[in-house]
């Protein structure tokens, strides 16, 4: 450990620094993209209220569309919120949307959340829905208060979520690893716990009103304003960030003994989450709102393993400030 290279030179940093503002703005939603996210959100809402005229119907977007960290081709997380005990039961609005020209709808009634998952071959935007899960709505607003602060969180977290796409890293339904949202909250503490920490803590805020929501307290400090200048102590390049959120998590943070809080900006030990009988030698991520939740549950012994494995394999790459290779396309062996 003890030969792990601390820091970039100054060479290295500029050139990682400059890929990465790069790689940035490649990733950003195009005008056109936006419009036709915004076009497909009118128009489920008209077949919605369409089909259920007489009940409330709202349209939410939560996920990256509402947290500031979408990119060019990311899909759409759609909440609705209602009144109406049809639509709770996700299969009505599948059967709509089917009849309505979209494609691939699939219906997962049995998840902890009912989604429907589909594509709208017109406007060429996949999408996620669920009914009333308001809880999804807050910590993406959680998120993009913390995006909005400073202007390292968005580029850092956008390239970050990349990585972990293209090293396949980043299905936690499917290939039982960890889900976006899991790589956000780990980059937010990791922005936490710098010194000088570069993001504060918003839900520890005195003078904080309590607002219970699903029996879960969502309360945290909108005010952004008071922060604008939070992070202005710390000088570290974007550069800088990636190599040391690799080092971090891939070499400093040890997985078995500690728990990564947002909620709380600092790492908790499993001892003190009552958390260790529970998950053994594993990453543990508590959700922001819903402390119960290990959102790092999703990937089993093995598949954190190669997740620990790709993050060291990811230190030595920026080390050498090679952005491109570090996010080189997984492939499975032939
Ligand atoms: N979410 C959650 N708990 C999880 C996973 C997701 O509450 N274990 C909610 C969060 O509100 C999150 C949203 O679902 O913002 C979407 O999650 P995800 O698709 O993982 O993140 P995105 O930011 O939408 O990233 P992507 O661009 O990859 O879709
Ligand atoms: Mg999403």
């Amino acid at each position: 450990k003890s030969d792990l290279k601390t820091r970039l030179n100054h060479e290295e940093d500029e050139a990682l620094t400059r890929d990465m503002q790069d790689l940035y703005s490649r990733l950003l939603p195009s005008a056109e993209s936006e419009q036709r996210r915004t076009r497909f959100i009118d128009k489920l809402d008209r077949l919605l209220r369409g089909n259920w005229p007489t009940s409330s119907i709202t349209v939410n977007v939560f996920g990256s569309t509402g947290n500031n960290l979408g990119t060019l081709d990311s899909d759409v997380d759609i909440c609705i919120t209602t009144d109406c005990r049809e639509m709770e039961r996700v299969c009505s609005i599948a059967e709509l949307l089917a009849q309505n020209g979209m494609e691939r709808v699939v219906c997962v009634s049995s998840a902890k959340v009912p989604i429907v998952k589909v594509w709208d071959p017109e406007l060429q935007v996949a999408c996620d829905i669920n009914v009333n899960n308001p809880l999804a709505l807050e910590n993406t607003d959680l998120v993009r208060t913390y995006v909005d602060i400073d202007s390292r969180v968005r580029p850092l977290a956008m390239i970050i979520k990349y990585w972990a796409k293209r090293r396949i890293l980043n299905d936690a339904a499917l290939g039982g690893t960890l889900s976006s949202y899991t790589w956000i909250c780990l980059a937010l503490n990791f922005l936490q716990t710098r010194d000088p920490p570069i993001l504060p803590t918003l839900q520890q805020q005195p003078k904080l009103e309590p607002k219970i929501l699903a029996g879960v307290n969502v309360s945290f400090d909108r005010n952004i304003e008071s922060y604008k200048d939070f992070g202005s102590r710390n000088k570290s390049s974007l550069g800088e960030l990636l190599f040391h959120f690799f080092r971090y998590y891939g070499h400093e943070l040890d997985f078995e003994q500690n728990v990564v809080s947002v909620r709380l900006g600092r790492i908790l030990s499993k001892v003190e989450k009552q958390w260790h009988l529970l998950q053994d030698n594993r990453l543990c991520v508590e959700e922001p709102f819903n402390l119960s939740r290990n959102l790092a549950n999703t990937a089993d012994d093995t598949s954190m393993r190669g997740i620990h494995m790709e993050l060291r394999r990811a230190f030595e790459l920026i080390g050498e400030a090679k952005l491109e290779d570090c996010c080189e396309q997984f492939e499975y062996p032939k």
